[in-house]
């Protein structure tokens, strides 16, 4: 695969890591999963960065301009329904959750209940939860954004790739539109409900109702401040003994679209500048990985492990001739640099949320 690296550039928690008896294998699907993804956007409609930014700011200002992303996406940079590649990645993500939560949570996958924020279109990850043993999730995203033929585009897929996957079981039914509504089909056959649009800040969720909470390439595309009241919330609904477990990507998304630009292409502008290429449809926060880990911890939540992704010598050297944003200074290279990461938390016994 392009690009792969030897897993020693997956940077671990080492106390958790030895603590917790985790192998070098599975640090190793962030990587690939990373690489997948990048593989499915440049197999599609390569863009130039700003001309993409002009596009999804129109989708963001229009009448019902989701719907028109949907037809963009869908019909003309074909990065709706993913390629097998991301989808295949995307199943690496779920098993990565399935495996953090289960290294500290121990009652059968099958009894607890979980929460994902951020669904997204195609519900790669709550199938993937569901083939691994979950029966009862909620699921939320802030646009209604499932469709038909793109949630049986998934199945499709768990049934074709189901001997790749090697998923214990794999989902067996497509959707039904006529007979039921795509929610009610969603639960009756997966037990996936699905909330939206519900905002993951204020979910109405009862408190202490959750016990596994994860997120996955969502948490880079919502404001800092949002983040903020999305992890107290988290916090409130989570229960004592739960765990949540975040999967973020810190990489410039523009650069999956045009290879002309770095991953680090968007901390050269500072917020006034970024304001005109940051709509609402394809916002990024910038944030990069310290911030995280401080947001979590300012909300009340204890990191168990922080497996994160460092750059390699060549793209620090990149990013250091870079002429960064005033924003980015007090940050070192090396922390700037970080690609992505896994999270995994609980509530912190010392402080409150
Ligand atoms: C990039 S998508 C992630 C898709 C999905 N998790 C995946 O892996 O394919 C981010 C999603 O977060 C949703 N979102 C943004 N802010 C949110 C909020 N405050 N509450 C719930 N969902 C939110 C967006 O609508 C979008 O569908």
């Amino acid at each position: 695969m392009p690009g792969l690296r030897p897993a020693s550039h997956m940077t671990c928690n080492r106390r958790l890591l030895e603590k917790h008896g985790r192998g070098v294998g599975e640090t190793t699907w962030a990587f690939l999963s990373l690489s997948a993804k990048r593989e499915h956007f440049f197999n599609q409609v390569s863009l130039d960065w700003r001309l993409k930014a002009l596009l999804q700011l129109a989708f963001s200002l229009v009448p019902r301009g989701e719907r028109l992303n949907y037809f963009v996406q869908r019909y003309w940079t074909k990065s709706l329904p993913p390629s097998d590649s991301s989808f295949a990645a995307t199943v690496n993500y779920a098993k990565r959750h399935i495996d953090a939560i289960l290294r500290y949570c121990h009652w059968p996958l099958a009894q607890a209940t979980f929460y994902e924020f951020g669904a997204g279109w195609d519900m790669t990850i709550p199938l993937a939860f569901y083939s691994l043993g979950v029966e009862t999730q909620i699921v939320v995203d802030i646009r209604s954004l499932i469709r038909l033929p793109i949630l049986n585009n998934t199945i499709d897929k768990y049934q074709r790739m189901a001997a790749q996957l090697g998923l214990p079981r794999i989902p067996a039914d497509h959707l039904d539109y006529v007979r039921d509504s795509l929610v009610a089909a969603l639960k009756r056959h997966y037990g996936i409900d699905y909330l939206a649009p519900c905002d993951a800040r204020h979910t109405g969720l009862p408190t202490s109702s959750i016990d596994c909470i994860s997120s996955t390439d969502t948490l880079e595309h919502i404001p800092p401040e949002d983040i903020a009241k999305i992890l107290q919330e988290c916090h409130r609904i989570l229960s004592e003994d739960g765990v949540l477990s975040f999967v973020i990507d810190y990489d410039d998304h523009y650069s999956y679209f045009d290879p002309k630009i770095s991953k680090y292409n968007f901390l050269r502008y500072s917020d006034h500048r970024w304001a005109l290429f940051n709509p609402s449809l394809h916002y990024q926060n910038r944030l990069r990985h310290r911030d995280y880990i401080r947001l979590l911890e300012t909300a009340g939540f204890d990191v168990l492990e922080d497996q994160h992704k460092d750059a390699s010598d060549l793209e620090m050297n990149i990013l250091s001739q870079l002429s960064l944003a005033k924003r980015f200074k007090s940050y070192s290279v090396r922390e700037l640099a970080v690609h992505n990461a896994l999270i995994v938390a609980r509530k912190g016994a010392a402080r409150a949320g």
